[in-house]
């Protein structure tokens, strides 16, 4: 029989290639649980208002609870002819109970509200699933940070070395991006947290039914949708979850740049464990970092699903268009990745074997400790202006002898600047250099030591 939803004013059925252009029921399968729970709540409401008797209801939940076994089993599957995951369980529902019964279902809803809603659904459930694993990352930082208290690197900037910084300072700036992403995903799930059951195809609906208790019903905190035509036809929250998982995967993408290049021999700064990296197939030496070039690439792709689905969304005329369709693979994509990824990067990460002798001999050269010679002066009085020239006297002296700055004699000092005095010599070491930046967020070990603490107590507290 013609299980389509809209058959009664068609003469005849679709063509064939409508029926495959059409069907979504390939992607859009994940989203029966929450097509099955939207039912329950539905019936409840059309229950409340008349429209179900008592026993009408039971049956209804139960035929409900049937479905959801079969869906979960295997044993009920949808059909490129269902077209799409709603129409699949309507299809389900009415073998179960007959057509008389399972064809109340659909009163005062339309596909329209009711893939809204299992879409804002899914999407938070995947927030918090991904915000978990956003977790556990920040917690691998942490626990690096945490082994390697006292490690000096080189801090950069234009990838030159800039000025000395803890290996735990750096590490936690990483770990700072992610957490705001996590928040942003806790920011996102609020705004987020809003039914449009209720508001049929745009219209709302004349049958007296109780949109907040449908909400309710399917936990949203924040109730239903004020306004039915932007309930049904407003994908800003897809868009939005869109964006954060690109920003995810953007800032895990920085972190796994880094590790390619702190894994090359030239730096050897860290080692991968052996079940986080990947062998060459020729040549038997070879020990890649596949995770983070995946990590890198998968960043590529999650911007890709965000550009491709706000390119759908331009211009549409309100209210649904069958465009909407097209909204789900993107971010069912960005979800499937990042739940893929952040697992394997996450072992990579907490496994890192951190060479800290070797970052902490590089972290006083090429100059570094050069800003620590001018900030001394400033502090004997001279002004920053003079102060950052007799600095850079020294670094041009040292380049022309081949040297590095606290290898200057006192008389090569003295003879760059009678400011120079051999007590310059109190600042030109690392751990000095980054005692002296002791401020809230400096680099210091008491307040990275601080920074630790702060980041601790928010990760457990989320
Ligand atoms: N499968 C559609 C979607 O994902 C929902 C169905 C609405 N279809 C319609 N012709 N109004 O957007």
């Amino acid at each position: 029989g013609d299980i389509r939803l809209w058959g009664g004013r068609f003469a005849d059925g679709p063509a064939e290639a409508l029926e495959k252009l059409s069907a979504s029921v390939h992607f859009d399968w994940r989203l029966a649980p929450y097509d099955i729970a939207g039912s329950r709540a539905h019936a409840r409401v059309l229950h409340k208002a008349g429209l179900l008797t008592e026993d009408e209801l039971h049956q209804m939940l139960a035929g409900l609870d049937a479905l959801e076994r079969d869906v979960t089993s295997g044993a009920f599957q949808g059909t490129i002819a269902d077209e799409d995951v709603h129409t699949a369980l309507e299809r389900g529902l009415l073998e179960r109970l007959g057509k008389d019964l399972g064809g109340k279902l659909r009163a005062g809803r339309s596909r329209n509200d009711q893939v809204a809603t299992l879409f804002r659904m899914y999407l938070r459930d995947h927030a918090r699933v991904i915000g978990g694993l956003l977790a556990d990352l920040q917690e691998a930082l942490v626990g690096l940070a945490e082994a390697h208290p006292d490690v000096a690197m080189p801090g950069r900037t234009h990838l030159q070395h800039a000025q000395p910084v803890l290996f735990a300072h750096h590490v936690l700036a990483h770990a700072q991006a992610l957490a705001r992403d996590a928040e942003r995903l806790r920011q996102w799930d609020a705004r987020t947290a809003v039914s449009p059951y209720g508001s049929g195809a745009l219209a709302g609906s004349s049958l007296g039914l109780d949109p907040e208790a449908v909400a309710a019903d399917l936990g949203f905190e924040g109730g239903s949708a004020a306004n039915s035509i932007d309930g049904t036809a407003s994908r800003d929250f897809v868009a939005e979850f869109a964006f954060v998982t690109a920003m995810i995967g953007v800032d895990i993408s920085k972190i796994a740049e880094e590790v390619i290049i702190w894994n090359t021999k030239e730096f050897s700064f860290v080692t991968l464990h052996d079940a986080f990296s990947t062998g060459s197939s020729i040549m038997p030496q070879k020990k890649n970092p596949d995770i983070a070039e995946l990590a890198r690439g998968k960043s590529g792709r999650l911007i890709g699903n965000l550009t491709g689905l706000l390119a759908t969304l331009k211009a549409l005329p309100l209210a649904y268009n069958r465009d909407l369709q097209e909204d789900k693979e993107p971010v069912f994509d960005s979800i499937d990745q990042l739940e893929l990824l952040l697992p394997a990067f996450t072992g990579m990460m907490a496994t890192l074997t951190v060479h800290g002798d070797r970052m902490a001999a590089l972290a006083p050269a090429g100059f570094s400790l050069a800003t620590d010679v001018a900030e001394w002066l400033v502090k004997r009085g001279v002004p920053f202006r003079v102060a950052h020239e007799v600095a850079g006297a020294c670094v041009k002296e040292c380049e022309r002898a081949g040297i590095e700055l606290d290898e200057l004699t006192d008389e090569q000092f003295a003879a760059i600047s009678p400011h120079l005095t051999p007590e310059v010599r109190e600042v030109l070491n690392v751990p000095g250099a980054l005692a002296a930046r002791d401020g809230k967020g400096g680099t210091a070990p008491s307040a990275v030591a601080a920074q630790l603490a702060a980041f601790r107590t928010d990760l457990e507290q989320q």
